[in-house]
């Protein structure tokens, strides 16, 4: 069939242009194929990386029809099948990363913010002399899925925050944070949370977006990776213990004054919310000081709750947030 592929070229720090290609090719083939295709025997200029064509090396990874996708891994009939032209499949290279040519992106900043979350088993743990460091089946079971990991950068590319973050280190990153952070040979635990633990950079810097769990071609998930270590930091703070940063733990806070909250009145006071979460208990002044126009304003339009209602049913909630807390501390370190 004929398939036309309209792919965006460019070179270092030059502005970008669309240049179209019509193949008679097979559907059955790869983007990958058709790409080679290209290459071989319509434009040898035209540059992307590739390796093992089987989804293992993760080389080939491009924005196909819009969103990050390894070009080995689908087929042309599958990429059609979601494309806005019927017989168009438009080719980019991967976003947040700057291109060097083409296709072929400059990951260092990737492989730097890999690098940034320390993911190795610790020191300590990799000092065994002649002994062997065994893990029972469970052990290891719980570092399948966030070790399928191939670090092709799909995730990294189309990851809201990092687009508008620098300091965020990508989903790839915080992915494999959790993956030696449920290792049960690291002794770094303590180490880890904290400094995953951080408002920019760390997972707290993740808008939720959804993109990296959509589009990574191994089922890593990593939106859920980094859910569980949200999960692990919570599991080791209060909210008193949140004192110190302040302002830098806002978003540990967040959800911790939220938990107390339900637990206290079945559903959330919001006179106390704000001040719990940006007054941190009335010692973080500034904090309290940027709820002034919010208050003035729901004041002015009758929308303040003086008084507070608790929740007919907070005897049930109450109990039920105390099953799940003591579950969580009594489980396995970090639930998979
Ligand atoms: S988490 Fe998935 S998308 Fe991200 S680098 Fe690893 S394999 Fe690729
Ligand atoms: S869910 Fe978070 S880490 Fe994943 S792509 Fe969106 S912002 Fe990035
Ligand atoms: S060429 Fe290796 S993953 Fe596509």
């Amino acid at each position: 069939m004929q398939v036309i592929f309209k792919i965006k070229r460019q070179t270092l720090r030059q502005p970008s242009h669309e240049q179209t290609y019509t193949l008679d090719i097979e559907p059955g083939l790869t983007v990958l194929d058709a790409l080679n295709q290209i290459k071989w025997y319509h434009d040898g200029t035209l540059a992307f990386r590739k390796n093992c064509r089987n989804t293992i090396c993760g080389s080939c990874a491009m924005q196909i029809n819009g969103r990050a996708a390894l070009a080995c891994q689908n087929s042309i009939r599958q990429e059609l099948a979601q494309a806005i032209a019927p017989d168009t499949i438009t080719i980019a290279p991967m976003g947040n990363m700057p291109v060097i040519r083409d296709l072929v992106v400059d990951m260092q900043g990737f492989w730097q913010n890999l690098g940034a979350v320390d993911p190795y088993v610790s020191a300590p743990a990799r000092q065994l002399g002649e002994g062997e460091f065994l893990q029972s089946p469970r052990d290891r079971e719980k570092l399948n899925q966030a070790g399928n990991c191939i670090l092709c950068g799909a995730c990294y590319s189309d990851c809201n925050a990092r687009e508008v973050n620098p300091a965020f280190v990508g989903p790839h990153a915080l992915a494999k944070a959790y993956r030696v952070l449920a290792d049960s040979r690291d002794q770094a635990r303590g180490d880890r949370l904290e400094a995953y633990n951080n408002v920019q950079s760390g997972v707290w810097g993740c808008t939720r977006c959804f993109n990296c769990n959509t589009v990574c071609p191994m089922d890593v998930a990593p939106l859920d990776r980094i859910s569980q270590i949200k999960g692990a930091i919570l599991e080791t703070k209060t909210e008193d213990n949140t004192v110190a940063a302040s302002a830098l733990d806002r978003p540990l806070r967040h959800r911790l004054v939220l938990i107390n909250l339900v637990k206290e009145g079945g559903w959330i006071d919001e006179r106390k919310f704000g001040l719990r979460v940006l007054g941190n208990g009335f010692r973080d002044w500034r904090g309290l000081g940027s709820l002034i126009p919010l208050g003035a304003r729901m004041l002015g339009r009758g929308k303040f709750p003086f008084r507070f209602h608790p929740s007919p049913a907070r005897g049930v909630i109450r109990p039920l947030i105390e099953a799940v807390q003591s579950w969580r501390k009594g489980g396995s370190r970090v639930k998979s």
